[in-house]
């Protein structure tokens, strides 16, 4: 079989004339990518793995989303914790180790790190390389008397590769509400593995978005420039060009709705027209209207927080607020 080097081929004309290979290696990587895909696109509702979100226009598109008026969640938690990093550095003591999932653009736990005494290292880990040796890098610069452990990895995947022995003040720094992005029972497993990670000594650090108004949540999710959309569609592109997908990004429309009864807002891919998009070899047919659901964000009360928290075997030690309670970060410890 021959093998065509498919990165030639990776651009719009190509996707536009059908030119793909008709032989290409995948590699393990985009199986794995491509697996999940078709996995999620036979479901009788379509979804997508919202974590593919994050390749490097991704992340960008995020960083921009951050700086959007109607997105409140990273300014308000950044504000908060430039507030209490004091109060956060003392609970966390001295020689601490600090685990970020999912780091992303690394300005939060800067925050953290400055305030710190004496801290023994970050292990900042995300699944997308592009910001996170970068980022890496500028916190290593800023930080030279710690030791700066990058790693990519999935963080939805079970952590086995932390030896117990090497620091025993371990904490978990997971701001952002990306716990949000989780159904309940999987945030469960999630903070339970958290939990083990960080031991029966350590913490775990929590910026969740507080349930609100519908309209303060959708119009954080569909703002008016549009950036949420494009952020959202991105997924679509990614598919074209890393798994030779040949989806009309101009055919679905970026939709975010408001899931009441699971306190969630939802962000859907909704198909403008009956259609079919073919992902190596296979087909899959598009009613007009109907939708690919491409991300939760599940949206928290204290009471709520408080269930799953106990159900990983923790415990609310601390929360604290911004004025408007727009957000929390809520300090978690073993029960025992
Ligand atoms: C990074 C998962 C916290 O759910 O608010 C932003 C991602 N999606 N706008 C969120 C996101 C649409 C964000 N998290």
């Amino acid at each position: 079989m021959p093998i065509i080097n498919p990165t030639a081929l990776q651009d719009d004309v190509a996707r536009q004339k059908n030119a793909y290979p008709k032989n290409y290696i995948l590699d393990q990587k985009q199986q794995l990518f491509l697996q999940e895909v078709i996995q999620g696109l036979q479901q009788k509702q379509k979804t997508l793995p919202c974590k593919y979100f994050y390749d490097e226009k991704g992340s960008a598109l995020f960083e921009e989303i951050c700086q959007l008026d109607e997105y409140y969640i990273t300014r308000t938690e950044l504000k908060l914790l430039d507030q209490i990093k004091h109060e956060l550095a003392h609970k966390i003591g001295q020689d601490a180790l600090i685990i970020e999932p999912g780091a992303g653009a690394g300005l939060k736990i800067q925050t953290l790190l400055g305030a710190l005494k004496n801290p023994h290292s970050y292990v900042p880990m995300d699944i997308s390389k592009d910001f996170l040796f970068y980022s890496a890098s500028i916190i290593q610069h800023k930080f030279p008397q710690i030791e700066v452990l990058p790693i990519q990895v999935d963080f939805t995947q079970p952590i086995n590769w932390l030896d117990q022995k090497i620091q025993p003040n371990r904490v978990v720094f997971f701001p952002g509400s990306t716990l949000g992005n989780f159904e309940p029972s999987l945030a469960i497993q999630f903070l339970n593995n958290m939990r083990q990670l960080v031991g029966t000594k350590g913490a775990i650090i929590l910026g969740i978005d507080q349930l609100k108004s519908e309209q303060t949540l959708l119009q954080a999710y569909d703002d008016k420039q549009g950036v949420t959309a494009r952020f959202n569609k991105n997924l679509l592109s990614r598919i074209n060009k890393e798994l030779y997908a040949n989806f009309k990004l101009s055919q679905f429309k970026h939709q975010a709705r408001f899931n009441k009864q699971l306190s969630r807002i939802e962000m859907h891919l909704v198909s403008q027209k009956n259609q079919q998009v073919s992902i190596d070899g296979q087909h899959f047919n598009f009613a007009k209207h109907e939708s690919i659901h491409t991300e939760n964000s599940h949206k928290y009360s204290d009471k709520m927080l408080h269930t799953i928290a106990s159900k990983a075997q923790l415990k609310i030690v601390q929360t604290w607020q911004d004025p408007q309670n727009l957000i929390k970060i809520y300090y978690l410890q073993p029960t025992e």
